[in-house]
């Protein structure tokens, strides 16, 4: 029996994933700060699905968390064979108004847990030639965006880290990097931004992370939509300054 374990599992993308990953028969280990919605989860999974649901309640955004989390997950006897990077949070304001705080919260989480779980369970999937790790990113990883500098940065992180694994591993291991666009979860809310184009559902996403999981032979990057797709490609295209503008003019918050 194969084990996901997927970070951020209490809403949006991770939620979903989790009950769709149980749907096709995978334990699963799910990772979120809100431990009652993580059970609520856990028990609705291994009632309609029967599989084995183990919940660790953590945040994933202190320094020294995702070592934790793989020694409680070795500890209870847990192989992973599936990896979700998918906690993450974005703030929305200008660098000059940032809290430092958040953007320590949101560089760790975003960044340095994901790189770090993925040292911690890529080894063993690399020894077995069989497994996959999957990173969130975003399609503001494919430029600047002023309003979300941070984020965006991070998501660039997430790609360009994802993108050399990918190319480090041996056939039988899967690491690709999925980037949705605006996508309707709790994320807008938790960024205090408001989405200036129509919101995906987020089944399109699940749709995206399953196909790669099923390809023999997924791509590195995988950005969800094809609107999303051809303007990735677009802001290759057009002159940074212009890309850059662009971005600012859907996320710089008003003075
Ligand atoms: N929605 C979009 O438009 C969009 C677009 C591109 C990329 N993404 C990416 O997709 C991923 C999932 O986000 P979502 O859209 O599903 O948003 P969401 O509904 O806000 O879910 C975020 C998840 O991350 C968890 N999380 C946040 N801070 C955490 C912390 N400190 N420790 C542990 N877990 C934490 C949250 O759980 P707790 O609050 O319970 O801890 C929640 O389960 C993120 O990486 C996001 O950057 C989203």
């Amino acid at each position: 029996m194969s084990t996901a374990l997927i970070t951020g599992a209490s809403s949006g993308i991770g939620k979903e994933l989790a009950i769709a990953l149980a749907a096709r028969g995978h334990e699963l280990i799910l990772v979120a700060r809100r431990k009652d919605r993580l059970t609520a989860l856990a028990k609705d999974v291994v009632t309609s699905h029967k599989v084995k649901v183990t919940v660790y309640a953590m945040d994933l955004s202190k320094p020294g968390s995702s070592a934790e989390l793989e020694k409680q997950v070795l500890a209870d006897g847990h192989s992973v064979d599936i990896l979700v990077n998918n906690a993450g949070f974005g703030t929305n304001a200008r660098v000059v108004d940032e809290d430092r705080a958040s953007v320590a919260d949101e560089i760790q989480l975003n960044i340095g847990t994901l790189v770090d779980l993925t040292i911690a369970f890529l080894p063993a999937m690399v020894a077995r030639k069989s497994g996959a790790v999957v990173n969130i990113a975003s399609t503001a990883s494919y430029q600047p965006v002023p309003g979300m500098a941070v984020y965006a940065a991070t998501k660039s992180f997430v790609r360009s880290f994802t993108e050399a694994v990918w190319g480090e591993v041996p056939a039988g291991v899967k690491v690709f990097a999925v980037s949705p666009g605006a996508t309707a979860t709790e994320f807008f809310d938790v960024a205090g931004a408001t989405p200036s184009t129509a919101l995906a559902s987020v089944s399109e996403v699940i749709d995206v992370i399953l196909a790669g999981l099923d390809s023999e032979y997924p791509a590195p990057s995988i950005i969800v939509g094809t609107r999303n797709r051809v303007l990735a490609r677009i802001s290759r295209i057009v002159p940074l300054t212009m890309a850059i503008r662009v971005a600012g003019s859907m996320f710089l918050p008003k003075k």
